[in-house]
């Protein structure tokens, strides 16, 4: 794709688009509300869990019914309004902390002191039902949308559909986890997510150490034709291919072995990360303030089958470096991404993006644009 001078000036988002409270609240309503988000899997709600989780300006209850299908509920009493959990994983069921109201799977009110004082909820519970939102899940991803209108699931994530079903592939635990706050914008911590451009500046060292990537070999192919998502496939180095390849009977077999890196961006809160396809790094972005977001990463393991004792510490062992890894690159990004904040509050001229190494940068804004923002 050629891009004009004229276009790399004028096209993108202006700066004042991290930076306004006005661009800030036309996102969470032209955005946040109207997409389908990422809110969390399917292993996070396994038995009679609840799960408080915000999404954009929504906070939100997570849980699954008797049928195991995930609900999305507003985190608000019917009673008398009430936060009813923080975030994060609870047990049992939802109980409000200001008058003891219980509300079961399917967020009706079940349990309530003085019920005699409440005739019409004892006679019509679903009446007084918490308010809910519409939940889909591709295999253990759970997305919920505010907006009650609007495509369904499987329309909206196009080919990342089977992505995220075939990722999920026995998908067996959160190995590793984390909450940061970023001091930025949330398109400046997306968009780092989504060039390597930065990577020798800012990454250094780090990335010398661990990392199976190829660097000189191919580089990397962008799949930029659905108009919010993009992904890249980044071949892995040939020398750790063999490796895995040579302690192949040790380590076994996992469902989804594939020979490369891959970064997804699922629009507009998610990204999903894989090398090789022994982990998933699963990460939600939620914007906290017009200048503040916070990141949600969890390291996902799969089963693996047909292994040996010492290969399983391999994999242990494997997984831990990734652990620090993973920590290491994420504050060295939150780092430049202040960076990035402090300079786009001063700036008024459009940013300027590469051709090639910053087309998913680029596609995000496009993404963007195409939500109707700034007009
Ligand atoms: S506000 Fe929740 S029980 Fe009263
Ligand atoms: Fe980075």
């Amino acid at each position: 794709m050629n891009t004009s001078v004229a276009d790399n000036v004028e096209y993108g988002i202006p700066p004042r688009a991290y930076c306004s409270s006005e661009y800030y609240a036309e996102e969470l309503s032209n955005i946040f509300s109207k997409n389908w988000l990422f809110a969390g899997l399917m292993l996070e709600l396994e038995g009679k869990k609840h799960y408080g989780v915000r999404l954009g300006n929504t906070e939100i209850i997570l849980q699954r019914d008797e049928q195991g299908k995930p609900r999305a509920f507003l985190n608000v009493c019917t009673h008398r309004h009430a936060k009813l959990c923080d975030p994060g994983a609870h047990k049992g069921p939802i109980r409000c902390p200001y008058h003891s109201w219980v509300f079961d799977r399917q967020g009706i009110p079940s349990g309530i002191p003085q019920k005699k004082s409440f005739p019409l909820v004892m006679e019509f519970p679903e009446k007084f039902r918490l308010t809910e939102f519409s939940c889909e899940v591709v295999g253990q991803f759970i997305f919920v949308r505010i907006s009650p209108q609007g495509p369904g699931l499987r329309e909206y994530l196009g080919n990342q559909y089977d992505f995220l079903e075939r990722a999920s592939n026995g998908m067996n635990g959160v190995l590793d986890e984390f909450h940061a706050d970023v001091d930025a914008n949330w398109k400046v911590v997306i968009e780092n997510s989504l060039e390597g451009y930065h990577v020798p500046a800012v990454h250094t060292r780090t990335f010398g150490q661990v990392d199976g990537m190829s660097r000189e070999e191919a580089a990397p192919i962008f799949f930029l034709d659905d108009p919010l998502h993009s992904h890249l496939e980044h071949a892995a180095n040939p020398d750790w291919v063999s490796r895995f390849a040579r302690m192949g009977k040790k380590i076994g077999q996992w469902p989804w072995r594939f020979e490369h890196y891959t970064h997804h961006l699922i629009f507009p809160n998610l990204t999903v990360t894989s090398f090789m396809g022994y982990s998933f790094h699963v990460q939600r972005f939620d914007p906290i303030s017009v200048n503040r977001t916070q990141v949600h990463s969890r390291t996902v393991g799969v089963n693996f089958s047909d292994g040996t004792e010492a290969g399983a510490k391999m994999m242990e062992r494997i997984y831990m470096d990734g652990h620090s890894f993973t920590r290491k690159v994420f504050a060295e990004d939150g780092g430049i991404c202040k960076k990035i904040q402090d300079g786009v509050e001063q700036a008024s001229r459009y940013a300027i993006l590469g051709e090639g190494i910053e087309d998913r940068v680029r596609h995000f804004q496009k993404a963007y644009q195409s939500m109707n923002m700034g007009e």
